[in-house]
């Protein structure tokens, strides 16, 4: 199979999601679940695709092509992809229902632990050349009395201009574009980065057929990752999109919200300013 930099490959960024999920869950804990806890939800789940059946009438050629792209998925290593593309909003959503604080949304499948520690005001690392707007993204964490947090951790990642992510797309160096930025006394930091372009779902593999056959588009809007940490609060997962940015309204993960929406200013030399704060809850 051919990589081009023009079309980030399935079968890249689909097996290196898989290997980095499995690595990752020691880090995410175990779901303890009763069975009566199974029964429940997987009975929920099982009725929405037999209600479905019904619905539409699907007959046995469909069921056995489900079949067929239901291994494909798994053989090209591409659940992570798929869940957190079509499910995990979700899953956000009835997390956040009780969470006071800055907004969330999905985590994603790239995020990467244990990336470079940065002072307050940093550059993250990136390519001497690295495409795209230069952008100073600065902010405070607070707790959500307003306090703020030092010694927080604004960690940060994002694809580069042309949608790729370090650790998931072999000609894009180790870390770049990924940083875990650590706030000053009064909560701050300022980061440089690059802007993001918008997001292309790998097309090359069975998700992509899926969203081929199902005739949407694979996109999703230009997006910075976030995780904000500090001790006693509970962690934010979020992403901040850019005001005026394609794909705003039609995100393939329908993970936007209003309140993560970012409106830089040009500066004169070129450079994109723009604050955004943080506000966490105790743990
Ligand atoms: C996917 C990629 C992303 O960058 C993201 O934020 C969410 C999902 C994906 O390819 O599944
Ligand atoms: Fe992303």
């Amino acid at each position: 199979m051919t990589t081009t930099h023009e079309s980030p490959s399935a079968a890249d960024s689909g097996a290196s999601a898989s290997e980095s999920f499995k690595a990752s869950l020691e880090r995410r804990g175990s779901a303890a679940s009763s069975s009566e806890r199974v029964a429940t939800v997987v009975t929920g789940i099982l009725k929405g695709i037999h209600d479905a059946i019904r619905a539409n009438d699907v007959t046995y050629p469909e069921f056995q092509a489900a079949k067929a792209w239901l291994i494909s998925v798994g053989e090209g290593g591409e659940w992570p992809l798929f869940m957190d593309v079509f499910v995990e909003h979700v899953v956000e959503e009835v997390a956040a229902q009780n969470q006071k604080g800055s907004k969330g949304t999905i985590e994603g499948p790239y995020y990467l632990p244990d990336q470079i520690r940065l002072p307050s005001t940093a550059t993250l690392t990136m390519r001497e050349d690295e495409a795209g707007t230069p952008l100073v993204f600065q902010g405070q964490v607070r707790d959500i009395a307003g306090d703020p947090l030092a010694g927080a951790e604004v960690d940060i990642w994002h694809a580069d201009n042309a949608g790729y992510y370090s650790g998931f797309a072999a000609h894009v160096p180790t870390g770049n574009l990924r940083g875990v930025i650590v706030t000053d006394d009064r909560g701050r930091f300022e980061i440089t980065t690059v802007q993001p372009a918008p997001y292309q779902i790998p097309h090359d593999g069975p998700t992509g057929a899926l969203i081929e056959a199902a005739g949407w588009h694979p996109w999703r809007p230009a997006h910075l990752h976030l995780m904000i940490r500090a001790e006693g609060h509970r962690t934010i997962t979020t992403q901040l999109y850019f005001a005026g940015g394609e794909y705003l309204e039609s995100d393939i993960a329908d993970a936007t919200k209003p309140e993560l929406i970012l409106d830089p200013t040009p500066e004169d030399d070129g450079t994109a300013r723009v604050r955004y704060d943080f506000e966490l809850e105790p743990a």
